[in-house]
């Protein structure tokens, strides 16, 4: 028996305990130590996923933990390894899989979406998800991993270069993670943001930030790029604002990087994507390469994870920090703990 907290339906998460199947061949029994709380769990929150979602879902998809057990045919893996997990199944058999794309597979299995995720006290997982993690990382740090390896992945599908002028729209989580990785490739960066703190702390780390309420942002981009315009931009604020922010800021064949989710079909400029001969390239997920860079990333402190861990909760005040980021208060990460035995670990 574990504690988890689970979503029921639109705005109402609770903690219940539950129990979780034994780890059966090819699998293993994790004890997650932190859980991340992504923009997409926000999403399934809002009850833009209920067709998806199966409710009550434990949710969770960004962790850090250690394999408690493991099941019948597991190799490589014992009791006690520092692991996170790249939560995908594929089948390995319709077209995409067929192609070599298993991660944007037609029927992927996302686990903490469309099977039950980590924001639990024990978890099982095939081992084929496992990834190791270095006895020097953290395990609070080595929670920002999976959303690090979806920076990776957008970074490497908009072919960002080096010295390339990127702006980044939206620096939540994930934009900020972007921006991070875009500089890291050796891009100038520009962060476009709302949130007045998200701002204070992308410029803390070194990057400039612009404020779409108050500054003219195509204006401010025009001046930094010579007329130009930019050559890369990233939607990742999954509002149509910053859609069409994205749109206006690109150059003559600029490519426009498309990582949000946005629920709903968008009205978008097209007459721009023809006069500038614009590219549009969406951006889903990792394949297990982004996700050992991320490791690696992370682990030596080019991503400055703790930096973006704004907060810890233990598992039962979960439900209250979903609230919390909902309002839009002055965080970036929350960090759930799974581990907390206040909370009276049920084993
Ligand atoms: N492609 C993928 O595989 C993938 C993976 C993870 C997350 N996502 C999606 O990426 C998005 C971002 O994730 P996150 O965790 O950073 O979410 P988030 O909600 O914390 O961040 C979005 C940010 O955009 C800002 N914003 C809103 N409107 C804006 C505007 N008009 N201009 C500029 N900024 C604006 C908000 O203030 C916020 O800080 C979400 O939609 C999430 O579902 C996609
Ligand atoms: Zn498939």
């Amino acid at each position: 028996m574990t504690l988890a907290v689970r979503y029921k339906a639109a705005r109402t998460l609770d903690t219940a305990v539950v129990d979780p199947p034994a780890p059966g061949r090819g699998e293993v029994e994790l004890a997650p130590a932190y859980v991340g709380i992504c923009g997409t769990d926000l999403h399934i929150f809002h009850g833009d996923m209920d067709a998806r979602v199966a409710t009550p879902a434990v949710l969770g998809h960004e962790m850090s933990g250690r394999i408690v057990r493991v099941g019948p045919g597991v190799e490589d893996w014992a009791p006690g390894d520092a692991v996170t997990v790249m939560p995908l199944r594929w089948d390995g058999s319709c077209p995409a899989c067929r192609a070599g794309h298993q991660h944007v597979c037609q029927h992927l299995d996302f686990i903490g979406i469309d099977s039950p995720g980590a924001m639990q006290q024990r978890w099982t997982v095939p081992a084929s998800t496992l990834i190791r993690l270095p006895g020097s990382l953290a395990l609070d740090r080595a929670a920002l991993v999976e959303p690090t390896a979806v920076a990776v992945h957008d970074v490497g599908r908009a072919g960002v270069r080096e010295g390339e002028k990127v702006v980044v729209v939206g620096g939540g989580p994930v934009g900020m993670l972007i921006a991070l990785v875009a500089r890291a490739a050796g891009a100038q960066v520009r962060v476009v943001e709302l949130s007045a703190h998200r701002r204070l702390l992308a410029e803390e780390l070194g990057l400039t930030a612009w404020d779409p309420a108050v500054e003219d942002v195509p204006a401010l981009v025009r001046q930094w790029t010579g007329d130009a315009g930019a050559q890369v931009a990233f939607e990742v604020s999954g509002a149509a604002g910053g859609m069409d922010t994205a749109v206006e800021v690109l150059g003559v064949r600029g490519r426009l990087c498309l990582v949000a989710i946005h629920p709903r079909p968008r009205e978008v400029n097209l007459h721009r994507f023809f006069w500038r001969e614009l590219t549009l390239v969406g951006a889903r997920l990792y394949e297990r390469g982004d996700f050992e860079r991320a490791v690696a990333l992370v682990a030596e402190g080019t991503i400055p994870a703790g930096r973006l861990i704004s907060k810890v909760v233990p598992l039962t005040q979960a439900p209250a920090a979903f609230e919390a980021l909902e309002g839009g208060g002055d965080v970036m990460k929350i960090l759930v703990d799974c581990t907390d035995d206040t909370q009276g670990a049920v084993q």
